[in-house]
């Protein structure tokens, strides 16, 4: 079989290479557009990522195409009816770091909790002394998951091994979960006025926009800290500037802000696509960084080597399954 792989880094290839071994591959490191779409019109395979615009034209050109594997989670770059229309299946990548985002969110907050980078800073200087590093613990504290899906569940179990407890808001609660797992479910405004930390790992859609504003910050406890890995614009920056200048909050970490909106999709910001200034202007100027209570990170929680390298297997999977005439959960 012909595969033809677009927008591809050279690590990736290295390690197909050895995974397809005895089918003919071609390997670019362009999107597929209509201009570039001549490179592989009798590929049977082409796995693309998105920065590729598969529009109905450039689908046309295709004389084999079986199936479009795409290395993402979404898929908005791909002319998916059209796909139907010709019987090309589409795949994708639904999860790949629950684990990963979980794991940062739990670097940030004990970051804030220990006060890791003023101790770490301090000691750089060869400056030794204890005063204003006292944190917090942990355990016997209550943690407030917003979104309880893949990530906010991982949340849920590493809080259990740091002996917290959890309370839980999800639009779509499951009760056999919350059973299973031990923790409960309230009202978003419960969470808020009973959790020591609230955590928000629910999507970004016109519903959770602002999600936390000036009059759901002001039922948060005084003190309590907030974590944002999920998606910046769950929160109303000035209302949480507002909410640490007057210590009605007592920190946040956040991995994402505000301003970030052109970040579709995580993967998207390692890529040589994506204008790396955007967000190097976006940190540089933030008020946020003027607070020595807040943490934060360029979003940066999804990148871990496991989680890349999940994503290059899950394709390999939709590959294989291609390959095999196998039915995927993948396929859209
Ligand atoms: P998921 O789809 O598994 O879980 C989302 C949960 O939020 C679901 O349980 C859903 O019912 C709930 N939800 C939906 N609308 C809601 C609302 N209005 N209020 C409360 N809960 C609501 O998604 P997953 O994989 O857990 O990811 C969560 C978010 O994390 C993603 O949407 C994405 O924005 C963000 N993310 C951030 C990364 C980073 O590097 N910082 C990496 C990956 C994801």
């Amino acid at each position: 079989m012909k595969i033809a792989f677009f927008e591809i880094e050279d690590w990736e290839q290295t390690y197909l290479q050895q995974k397809l071994k005895g089918h003919k591959l071609l390997f670019f490191k362009d999107a597929l557009s209509e201009k570039t779409v001549n490179l592989a019109k009798d590929a049977g395979i082409v796995s693309v990522f998105i920065y590729c615009k598969i529009t109905d034209n450039v689908l046309s050109e295709f004389t084999h195409l079986q199936a479009l594997v795409t290395r993402s989670t979404g898929y908005d770059h791909i002319d998916v009816a059209s796909c139907k229309k010709r019987k090309i299946a589409v795949l994708n990548v639904p999860t790949y770091g629950e684990n990963t985002v979980a794991e940062h969110t739990f670097s940030l907050l004990l970051s804030l909790s220990r006060k890791i980078p003023q101790s770490y800073e301090r000691t750089r200087m060869g400056n030794f002394s204890l005063e204003g590093l006292r944190g917090f613990d942990l355990q016997g504290k209550t943690l407030g998951i917003i979104g309880m899906g893949h990530i906010g569940q991982h949340v849920a179990r590493i809080a259990r091994g740091f002996a917290m407890h959890v309370l839980a808001y999800d639009k779509y609660p499951d009760r056999n979960l919350a059973k299973k797992m031990r923790f409960a479910y309230a009202p978003l405004s419960k969470v808020l006025q009973q959790s020591d930390i609230v955590t928000l790992h629910c999507p970004y859609t016109k519903d959770t926009h602002h999600l936390l504003n000036r009059k759901t910050i002001a039922q948060m406890k005084r003190g309590a800290i907030l974590v944002n890995t999920a998606r910046g614009a769950l929160v109303e920056t000035n209302a949480l500037v507002n909410a640490l200048s007057r210590g009605h909050l007592g920190g946040a970490a956040l991995d994402v802000l505000e301003q970030e909106s052109l970040i579709k999709e995580e993967a998207q910001l390692l890529s040589k696509n994506f204008p790396k200034e955007h967000l190097q202007n976006l940190l540089e100027n933030h008020i946020l960084l003027t607070f020595n209570n807040v943490i934060v990170t360029p979003h940066n929680a999804f990148n871990s080597t496991e989680a890349l390298q999940r994503i290059l297997d899950t394709t390999l999977e939709n590959i294989n399954s291609v390959l095999f005439h196998k039915p995927s959960k993948n396929q859209l």
